[in-house]
């Protein structure tokens, strides 16, 4: 959470690092700022509370060759401009992104010795804390300074003795350099810098050092200097460009491609699937982890093994997982999903189960984030750049892989012949499923102003009806649950009234009657009911009920085809209601804090 972008070279810094947070603002939008060093060697400061758009107005045409920049999503303090970063204390100027956990001991600390704080961030106390230990040599302040700091950060450092200099200092959150010729960025992504280079060093924890136009040195925090290591980024422009409705519409309409990537990648990567093979035959216990969507997909992952392998598997949600002490060992497979790579507690509970000795497999969207470093193998989601907030074509993919690992370990070659084959058609039939756009959109219109919404399904429609829920409340603000079908009966009902829709989710052949059952038992209770369903007979049964058909598949592939009008009609009730889908309040698509 929270995105830095610095740069230094010969350009206006203004526009690069505010063009560069313009592109993070997925990291957080409660306010942004820049510091830069104008011709003279002074350091102006400039602050905005809400979108970058705010602060770009402000800077527009200030001189300056050397800056950073940063887009908040709170966790200290409110979202105002006092709040906002940068942090200045004498001599140096910060952006952070992470959160310094003893941040209050040391602010007591340094208040008893007279230190005056502005604001109640816990980013401050670094600036007050490198101006302390600063005697001329900064690389020594830094590297005093990081070893006194709990928690995960990654900083970007000016110092009114060095006006050209970015430094920097990461532990724990992303932080990467883009040298370019004459010019080098530090940002917290490489997208920041995507229209200059393609020349990238993913510094590691416990790594800091300075960039000026020239140069970039990384040293560890004893001051010992290290060996750069310049990649080649795999951001791309043309991802990020600006779409006419928005990312979120475009994102879902991405679904076809992203699910056709996604399975060519991992089919055709023969050392993949023979590691695969490997690791789930030495484990003989599997836990699934996740957060949010990604936890969603793992309770679909976990129904597709089940169901295909006839192996069982625990989910669990990572922020619970890494504090519970888990059962987990030798013999244990973790497999960790995670769209961005960088969410802290899935991070951290795929540390944990590294450190018990289990194998991990993860799933990302994201080559090159955090989470592959403690991954025996890592399978790719080819889902391309998700700029909104929300979760869309990244949680399709998930679930697809789930499915194409379980085909390459699975020995049943009849079954797989048959599942393999409805892969292949699947972008097909996500084409067809996109068409039902417009019918959703009025059903939207329509139920827009309604008090809540239940989502229920049975066996695998269950998890897409908490996955339905979530994406609705996240990007409409409307309250809405997902239910196994059968439980709302058990005292949930007592809700339901004209002011409720319940959105039924009829999927899998086996249990839809039951489902439809539950659905009528709402709607003689007074609620609306949408019915989301592949099955033309549950169509005409559903009667008096709102349908939106889903075109005919296989059960085990539509948790795949139902997300798409589910995710259409959380995006449409969103657009209903005066909301930009792409960037909901209080949210950030990356939730580098836990
Ligand atoms: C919901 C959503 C979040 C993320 C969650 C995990 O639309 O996007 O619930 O799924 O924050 O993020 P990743 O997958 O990046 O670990």
């Amino acid at each position: 959470m929270c995105g830095i972008a610095g740069y230094t070279g010969k350009r206006k810094a203004s526009e690069v690092v505010v063009d560069g947070l313009a592109l993070l603002e997925y990291r957080g939008y409660d306010s942004a700022g820049i510091a830069l060093f104008n011709g003279q060697g002074n350091l102006q400061i400039t602050k905005k509370a809400g979108f970058v758009s705010h602060l770009k107005k402000a800077v527009y045409g200030k001189e300056g060759c050397c800056g950073i920049g940063h887009t908040r999503w709170a966790t200290h303090g409110i979202a105002n401009e006092t709040n906002c970063h940068p942090h200045c204390h004498g001599k140096f100027c910060i952006v952070h992104n992470g959160i310094i956990e003893n941040f209050a001991t040391l602010k007591k600390s340094l208040q008893k010795k007279g230190k005056k704080f502005l604001s109640q961030t816990d980013t401050e106390v670094v600036a007050v804390l490198l101006d302390e230990f600063y005697k001329g040599d900064v690389l020594d302040a830094l590297g005093k300074v990081a070893k006194l700091l709990k928690g995960s950060f990654a900083i970007a450092i000016l110092c009114h003795d060095f006006c050209d200099r970015i430094y920097f200092l990461k532990k724990g959150s992303p932080l990467i350099v883009g040298v370019g010729q004459g010019e080098n960025f530090v940002a917290s992504d490489q997208l920041a810098f995507v229209h200059y280079t393609d020349n990238v060093v993913f510094l590691k924890d416990n790594e800091m050092g300075y960039a000026d136009s020239n140069n970039v040195f990384v040293f560890d925090f004893c001051k010992n200097k290290k060996v750069l290591h310049v990649e080649k980024s795999n951001a791309k422009a043309d991802n990020v460009a600006k779409p006419p409705k928005s990312f979120m519409h475009k994102e879902i309409f991405e679904i076809p491609k992203a699910l056709r990537m996604t399975a060519n990648d991992f089919f055709n990567d023969e050392y993949k699937k023979q590691k695969a093979i490997d690791i789930f035959s030495k484990n003989d216990k599997v836990i699934m982890i996740g957060c949010g969507t990604a936890y969603n997909a793992c309770l679909v992952g976990k129904l597709v093994w089940e169901k295909v392998l006839h192996v069982s598997a625990e989910v669990d949600l990572a922020s619970e997982f890494r504090y519970k002490n888990p059962l987990v060992s030798k013999g244990t497979l973790v497999v960790a999903v995670s769209q961005s790579g960088e969410t802290a507690d899935t991070l951290r509970a795929t540390k944990l189960a590294k450190s018990k000795g289990a194998d991990v497999v993860v799933i990302t969207n994201v080559a090159h984030s955090s989470i592959t470093k403690n991954a025996d193998l890592v399978l790719h989601t080819k889902a391309g750049q998700e700029v909104a907030v929300a979760a869309t074509k990244s949680y399709a993919t998930q679930v697809l892989l789930f499915l194409c690992i379980a085909c390459v370990l699975s020995k049943d070659s009849k079954a797989v012949k048959e599942i393999k084959k409805q892969i292949d058609d699947l972008p097909y039939l996500a084409t067809k499923a996109l068409l039902c756009d417009t019918v959703v959109a009025k059903k939207a219109k329509e139920f827009c102003k309604k008090q809540g919404t239940f989502f229920v399904g049975r066996g695998l429609d269950f998890p897409l009806a908490i996955e339905g829920s979530l994406k609705l409340k996240e990007i409409s603000y409307m309250h809405s649950q997902g239910f196994a079908a059968g439980e709302l009966k058990h005292g949930s009902i007592a809700l339901v009234d004209k002011n409720v829709l319940v959105v039924g989710i009829i999927t899998q052949k086996k249990v839809a009657e039951k489902t439809i059952n539950a659905l009528h038992e709402v709607s003689c209770r007074g609620a609306k009911v949408l019915v989301v369903t592949q099955f033309d007979k549950m169509a005409n049964e559903a009667g008096c009920h709102d349908v939106i058909k889903l075109p005919g598949a296989t059960d085990l592939l539509m948790p795949i085809l139902a997300v798409i009008p589910l995710q259409l009609f959380a995006y449409h009730v969103s657009v209903a209601r005066g909301i930009n889908p792409d960037k909901p309040r209080n949210l950030a698509k990356s939730v580098t804090v836990e």
